[in-house]
């Protein structure tokens, strides 16, 4: 009995979340959805995402019945987030850029935002940077590979510190580079990669993102809610695609999904 979250993202980048969610609001409910037919979401349009995502998310709402919607995925909050929040009838927490708390801490007045191709090129991430970071020199780094590399290693598989070596240099090898004292981790996908990130950068970086934040976001709107008397079932992962592979189905047993069914659509 209490609440249930929904806790969506392209893939298993959510899971960085979910460990902040269970440590901020133990005993609630969760059910994770990963989108896996449809990812990378970082090189996709702005218009095929906001075709897609409202029906999909309307349409888990009401296999699912959360009360709150957690998008664990800055690329999808960036690109879509309105359209979504008029879709559904539960409230939408967005995961968006920690470009905020970076622009607080950072000293040297240089920090990085290292998303998607996709949510680096976005309106909203400029906004957030004039907004809160008008101050600082930003540089913006998009990736899909590491995406990649983050579900390859949340599916036991080796990853690969070549890629991950060529799509984080640039950014420290670039004009500005060496005064870098803070990265925004701007995809779910990334903190999932943080030991290896921080083996391929020689300077000492405050990594920051998005996780502990929208936990306590979550707290507080969920004390505003009406707990219902419904027994709630055990945390599942729903795979929009096919069956998880076992190695696949272990991690997401060890964030606490003991059961991982494979939607097909
Ligand atoms: N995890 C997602 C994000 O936070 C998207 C990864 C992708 O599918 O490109 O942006």
């Amino acid at each position: 009995m209490g609440h249930r979250a929904l806790i969506f993202d392209s893939g298993m980048g959510g899971l960085s979340v979910t460990d902040h969610i269970r440590r901020e609001t133990p005993g609630l409910s969760l059910t994770y959805v990963a989108d896996d037919m449809f990812r990378p979401y970082g090189s996709k349009s702005a218009a095929a995402l906001r075709a897609r995502l409202p029906g999909l998310l309307a349409t888990l709402e009401i296999a699912v019945r959360p009360d709150i919607i957690v998008l664990a995925c800055n690329t999808a909050s960036v690109t879509a987030l309105d359209v979504i929040r008029d879709a559904v009838r539960a409230p939408v927490v967005g995961v968006v850029p920690a470009v905020k708390p970076a622009a607080q801490e950072s000293r040297t007045r240089t920090l990085a935002v290292l998303g998607t191709p996709g949510t680096v090129k976005r309106q909203y991430v400029d906004d957030l940077i004039a907004n809160f970071a008008g101050d600082c020199r930003v540089l913006l780094q998009g990736s899909t590979a590491l995406v990649a590399l983050a579900e390859n290693k949340m599916s036991g598989r080796k990853v690969d510190m070549d890629i991950l070596r060529r799509e984080v240099s640039p950014l420290f090898e670039g004009r500005f580079g060496a005064d870098i004292d803070t990265v925004v981790l701007a995809c779910t996908h990334f903190p999932l990669l943080m030991d290896e990130l921080k083996s391929v950068t020689r300077q000492t970086i405050n990594w920051v993102d998005s996780g502990q934040a929208i936990a306590r976001r979550i707290k507080s709107l969920l004390l505003e809610l009406p707990k219902d008397s419904r027994e709630e079932p055990p945390d599942c992962a729903l795979l929009i695609g096919p069956e998880a592979a076992p190695a696949r189905r272990r991690i997401f047993a060890q964030y606490g999904f003991g059961k991982v069914v494979g939607l097909y659509p």
